[in-house]
């Protein structure tokens, strides 16, 4: 059996996050919040609706959408049986599968076709390293029951438009065209063929693929192998037309809209549902993991997953490499700063405080009131930590006197009293002289 002694048994074992599963601590997690507000709002600019599906999913659902020879399906999944149901459950690796399911099982489609997006974590067992997580995030578009090459533009488009909205630039588009299932079994077979009528020159790796997963075998660093790879038949020449009418049209809406893009022939994606259209965003300033964006046709998926035949066509966006792109960018957003930090010493003076802050809060303005005690010093010096634009200081004279100073923290200024019955007009003038 698998099983080994568990890591962090030892009662006195520091507790640590799984590998390959991150804290994003607060400083980061201000540039999540930004990237997400952004992408979301995107997403709904271009019509795509929000849907929510669960993080786990029957087994069969992953085996069935992404195929039973992937590395996903073969050695990626967080899987488990549940035996208080007798169930074979799964943490989700993407979320195209689960969308599907979802549209079918809610009949989504009975008023027409429909636009959707979702955005989580996803699990995949994979080797952790830079930019590959086991636990990742997505942002994920799927465009349902479209069967036309203009949502397979839209699709592409609309990521073309959003990575200088993140303010990232070299963000490149590989694109292919890997036709229907019956053009690619022709293509798997000629393929096969010619493999074997140069079989010497292969070696042990490529020979065992030769059968399994011949199109593996042309991505061999082995250069007697690569000699061959390189006079293999292209699955381009075995597109038939209806095929190459969608790429054409493809590229004329992408040439039309000023997008870029090269044809990667050997580009095929690490899932079994696509058909036709394959697309992948590359950035170069990431190292090995810097695809940022991968999609493309499954109009096969449907009928796969027991639903009546239907289009479909979508992308999902990993979020690691994004915000690690923006963070690089060094136009990364901050986090909001509070506009007052509320200090008290004196009799009396933390519920007038507690009000203060209250009231300035319904207002709308953020606002950190001092907790902890300690001396006037001390607490200026959380106050200038906490990056506010302004301390409201709150002392037995102020209590007195139903007043509060202020003091601007980020430019030279000076302590004025405000009274306590006009504090939210007076409080927003002083910020207004502490931010100008
Ligand atoms: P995918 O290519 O497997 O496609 O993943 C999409 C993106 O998720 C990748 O380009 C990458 O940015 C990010 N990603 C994948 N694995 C990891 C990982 N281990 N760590 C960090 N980031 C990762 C799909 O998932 C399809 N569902 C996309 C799709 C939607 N096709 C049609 N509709």
């Amino acid at each position: 059996s698998r099983s080994r002694p568990c890591k962090v048994d030892a009662v006195s074992a520091k507790l640590q996050a799984v590998r390959g599963m991150n804290d994003v601590l607060p400083e980061e997690a201000a540039l999540w919040r930004a990237f997400q507000a952004l992408v979301e709002d995107w997403l709904e600019r271009w019509g795509y609706r929000a849907i929510r599906m669960p993080l786990v999913e029957n087994t069969t659902l992953f085996r069935r959408a992404i195929g039973e020879a992937t590395d996903i399906v073969e050695k990626e999944m967080y899987s488990w049986r549940d035996e208080l149901n007798a169930e074979e459950l799964t943490l989700r690796p993407e979320g195209t599968a689960s969308c599907v399911r979802a549209a079918i099982e809610h009949n989504l489609l009975y008023d027409g076709p429909k636009r959707l997006w979702y955005g989580g974590p996803m699990y995949r067992h994979e080797r952790p390293q830079r930019g590959r997580y086991r636990e990742f995030y997505q942002y994920g578009a799927e465009a349902l029951g479209y069967a036309g090459p203009d949502v397979d533009a839209e699709l592409i488009v609309m990521c073309a438009r959003l990575w200088p909205e993140l303010g990232l630039n070299g963000i490149r588009l590989e694109l292919n065209s890997i036709g229907s299932a019956a053009e690619r079994a022709l293509h798997r077979a000629e393929l096969i063929r010619h493999l074997q009528a140069n079989e010497a020159q292969l070696d042990a790796d490529a020979r065992r693929r030769l059968q399994s997963n011949p199109l593996r075998v042309l991505d061999s660093k082995n250069p007697a192998v690569q000699e061959v790879a390189a006079k293999a038949p292209l699955l381009a020449s075995y597109l038939g037309e209806a095929s190459r009418a969608h790429f054409d049209g493809l590229k004329k809406l992408l040439a039309a809209a000023g997008v870029e893009f090269t044809i990667n022939p050997r580009l095929v994606r690490g899932l079994d549902y696509y058909n036709l259209t394959v697309f992948e965003w590359i950035s170069d300033a990431l190292g090995a993991q810097g695809t940022v964006c991968g999609g493309g046709r499954y109009d096969g998926l449907f009928a796969q997953l027991g639903g009546k035949p239907a289009s479909g066509a979508g992308f999902a966006m990993g979020c690691e490499r994004l915000v690690a792109l923006i963070k690089d960018s060094g136009n990364a957003p901050v986090a909001r700063q509070p506009d007052a930090y509320v200090l008290h010493q004196g009799e009396g003076t933390l519920e007038y405080a507690f009000s203060v802050a209250d009231a300035l809060r319904a207002a709308g303005h953020p606002v950190v009131l001092h907790a902890g005690g300690g001396g006037f010093k001390s607490q200026m010096k959380k106050a200038d930590a906490s990056g506010a634009w302004v301390a409201l200081i709150v002392g037995e004279d102020e209590l007195r006197a139903n007043q509060i100073s202020a003091k601007p923290l980020r430019k030279a200024g000076e302590q004025q009293r405000i009274g306590r019955g006009r504090l939210v007009a007076e409080f927003a003038a002083t910020l207004n002289r502490a931010r100008s």
